[in-house]
């Protein structure tokens, strides 16, 4: 008798208990919501960087779900994983493209279907998307060019070890770079030796061992990001020849090119924001039914051997192509 009284009482309490959680539930509640990450690729360490920082800025979101897809560097697996999250009803889609063309469609259809996307670090073609969250690649090559032509004194044989060509950021730090080096005014700057190393460290150490075994003098290589850089170097120093010419890179990530620098393997590096942070943060004043900017645009910082204990020189967001102020001087 006393137990069925006070299995009574309990189920009074669990019902009172119930009633007071359903009376707070809007409130303490977020709706759930589920995010899509589409990633080229997290064979690079700027990539696994790239994953960790949205997973920390959605964790203290609660509710808020991502879920990973890993592409493996093949833009037709990434394509079907963008097809995948529509159909799995994701409310918003983050991705970093593995090429333009090849992405420009599935990111389209996903954005007709009603899909929120947001493009992050690699751009698609067109306008067929809701945000493009990405440093300016064509400054930060411009930097890197200016800072070369400084360094170099205006004369030089330079090996430019690009990311894939068929990718926006290997497109705009060639062109960026150029600029940069200003050749026509410069003519003692030679670039001597051109390819792409697609982003891949094994890739770029091959090509720098044919630029080694073509040209008994190299004075400077600038690969597009810093994984190419030390895949130079590694064959500049398996030849005996590390010491001849001088190492710049792009992304600047602490454990991996600003460790460079600091160990004086690179000469250079930029930094390459990831946009992982800034990618939730917007998906979540799109969820909320907010407006954002179709672009935004992140700065970036030039670090070298003299600057990288100071905190490097800033990049800063939004100069135009052409305008020379605050290149990283
Ligand atoms: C990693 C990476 C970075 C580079 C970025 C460009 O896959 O190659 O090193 O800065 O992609 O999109």
């Amino acid at each position: 008798m006393r137990r069925d009284a006070r299995a009574r009482a309990g189920a009074g309490f669990t019902l009172l208990a119930a009633v007071l959680a359903g009376a707070s539930l809007p409130a303490q509640v977020p709706k759930r919501r589920v995010i899509g990450m589409s990633q080229c690729n997290l064979g690079e360490p700027w990539r696994q960087q790239m994953n960790a920082d949205v997973r920390k800025a959605a964790a203290s979101h609660p509710g808020l779900e991502v879920v990973f897809k890993d592409a493996q560097n093949d833009s037709l697996v990434q394509r079907s994983h963008v097809e995948e999250l529509v159909s799995q009803k994701v409310d918003l889609i983050i991705i970093s493209p593995r090429e333009a063309a090849a992405l420009t469609k599935p990111v389209a259809q996903a954005y007709e279907a009603g899909v929120p996307v947001i493009v992050l670090d690699r751009e698609v073609l067109g306008d067929k998307f809701t945000c493009f969250i990405g440093a300016d690649n064509r400054r930060i090559g411009r930097a890197a060019g200016e800072w070369v032509r400084q360094t170099l004194a205006g004369k030089g044989r330079i090996v430019e070890l690009e990311g894939l060509m068929t990718s926006t950021p290997g497109q705009d730090r060639h062109t960026g770079f150029r600029e940069g080096l200003d050749a026509a005014k410069n003519p003692g700057l030679e670039v001597v030796f051109e390819a792409d190393m697609q982003w891949l460290e094994p890739n770029a150490r091959r090509e720098m061992e044919s630029a080694l075994a073509r040209f008994r003098k190299i004075d400077l290589v600038y690969a597009h990001n810093d994984p190419g850089a030390h895949g130079a170097w590694l064959a500049a120093r398996a030849a005996g020849r590390e010491k001849e010419m001088r190492f710049v890179g792009i992304d600047a990530l602490p454990h991996e090119g600003l460790r460079y620098v600091r160990q004086g393997i690179l000469d250079a590096t930029l930094e390459y924001p990831t946009g992982g942070a800034e990618a939730v943060e917007t998906a979540l004043r799109i969820l909320a039914g907010e407006k954002v900017a179709k672009k935004i645009v992140l700065g970036s910082r030039l670090y070298t051997r003299a600057n990288v204990d100071a905190g490097g020189t800033a990049i800063p967001a939004g100069a135009k192509a052409g305008d020379k102020k605050g290149a990283g001087r």
